[in-house]
């Protein structure tokens, strides 16, 4: 049986998800695809951390181990930031290899561009992980618009800003609080900035635009608005009122044909369907031609949610490859 090699950058949260699937699936996956998947590296920054054990002897911090492994085929990303993650995916295609990755501020950048660089070179980019965790959006887009138009995308896309917002209305717990928790259970971005200023679902949503509409609007024109000044007087009162906060990101194509999208806070009352979606989970609502519309809700973050879509990525690809799996 052939053995497909795999390096994984980035070897946290994420990371080491990615890691504990592929083994628990080992067998299975084998017997569904034909094939066996041997981890070969794994890129980190600090070689000297305890992890997992029986993987240190995989570790590197110097990303040419992982890219010139003789017969390297895949590349799961999940480091964080715009570089060295765009170079390292840029190599890895230009060497053949498929990559498949979790880091929406890169790939909202440069997702277009990867993928076209993709094509010319035969090989398939796996972002499902970059929006909404275990929420299987992007698959879902991709065969949408195989026949249906989308105009507009709305919804939960930070379960950070969720579990949050849900443990200070529900629980009682202050902002502090809620994120702390929020960070031990891996929910969080490394700098948690990312999710409370509502950057990390504005880079989502940048990846659904390209997706939904081939391109986005200027960036600079998008008014994004976090959580960080809520205050708990506030949810105490929207709670006395029956009315809930939720961080809320969408995008349009207007009937003149230009983009628009906003990211913010807003305020919901029990008939909006954003009402009831608490915890880390995420919800995205699209509205479609013939379809109308269709409303994904799971769960937004954490280490298997979002390893779990990586693997089924690298999966959908090998499958593809051999001529079975259809979508991608
Ligand atoms: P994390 O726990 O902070 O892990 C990041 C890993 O990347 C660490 O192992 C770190 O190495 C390594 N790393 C960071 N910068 C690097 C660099 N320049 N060169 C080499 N290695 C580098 O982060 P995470 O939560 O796993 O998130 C990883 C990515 O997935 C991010 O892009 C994030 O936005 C995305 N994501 C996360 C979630 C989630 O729920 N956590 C969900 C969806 C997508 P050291 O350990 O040595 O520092
Ligand atoms: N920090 C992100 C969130 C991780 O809380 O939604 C998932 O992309």
């Amino acid at each position: 049986m052939a053995t497909i090699k795999a390096a994984i950058l980035g070897f946290g949260t994420v990371g080491q998800g990615i890691y504990h699937i592929l083994n628990e699936k080992r067998e299975d996956l084998r017997k569904k695809l034909g094939v066996e998947l041997e981890v070969a590296k794994i890129l980190v920054r600090d070689t000297s951390k305890e992890r997992v054990p029986g993987t240190r002897h995989l570790l590197t911090d110097n990303i040419e181990d992982c890219l010139s492994v003789k017969g390297l085929q895949v590349v799961f990303e999940a480091i964080v930031g715009e570089e060295p993650a765009y170079t390292y995916l840029k190599k890895a295609i230009m060497n053949k290899c498929h990559v498949i990755t979790a880091n929406k501020v890169m790939f909202a950048k440069y997702g277009l561009e990867l993928q076209e660089l993709a094509k010319q070179h035969g090989v398939f980019v796996g972002y499902e992980a970059t929006v909404a965790g275990g929420v299987p959006v992007i698959k879902t887009m991709k065969n949408l618009l195989l026949v249906n138009d989308i105009s507009k995308i709305q919804g939960i896309l930070n379960g950070t800003c969720n579990y949050i917002l849900t443990k200070m209305r529900a629980e009682g717990w202050s902002f502090d609080e809620a994120l702390k928790e929020a960070q031990a259970l891996g929910y969080a971005e490394a700098d948690p900035y990312m999710d409370i200023s509502g950057q990390d679902a504005f880079k989502k949503l940048m990846v659904l635009s390209a997706l939904a509409f081939g391109e986005q609007p200027n960036w600079d024109e998008v008014k994004v608005v976090g959580i960080e000044d809520i205050t708990p007087e506030q949810v105490r009162k929207a709670k006395e009122k029956g009315l809930r906060y939720r961080h809320v990101a969408e995008v349009e194509k207007l009937p003149d044909g230009t983009i628009f999208a906003q990211v913010g806070p807003m305020l919901v009352s029990k008939e909006h369907p954003l009402y009831p979606i608490d915890d880390v989970f995420n919800a995205v609502t699209m509205e479609t031609n013939y379809i109308g519309t269709l409303t994904l809700v799971g769960p937004g973050a954490g280490m298997y949610p979002t390893a779990s879509v990586m693997v089924e990525d690298y999966a959908e690809i090998i499958g593809k490859r051999a001529g079975f799996v259809v979508t991608i």
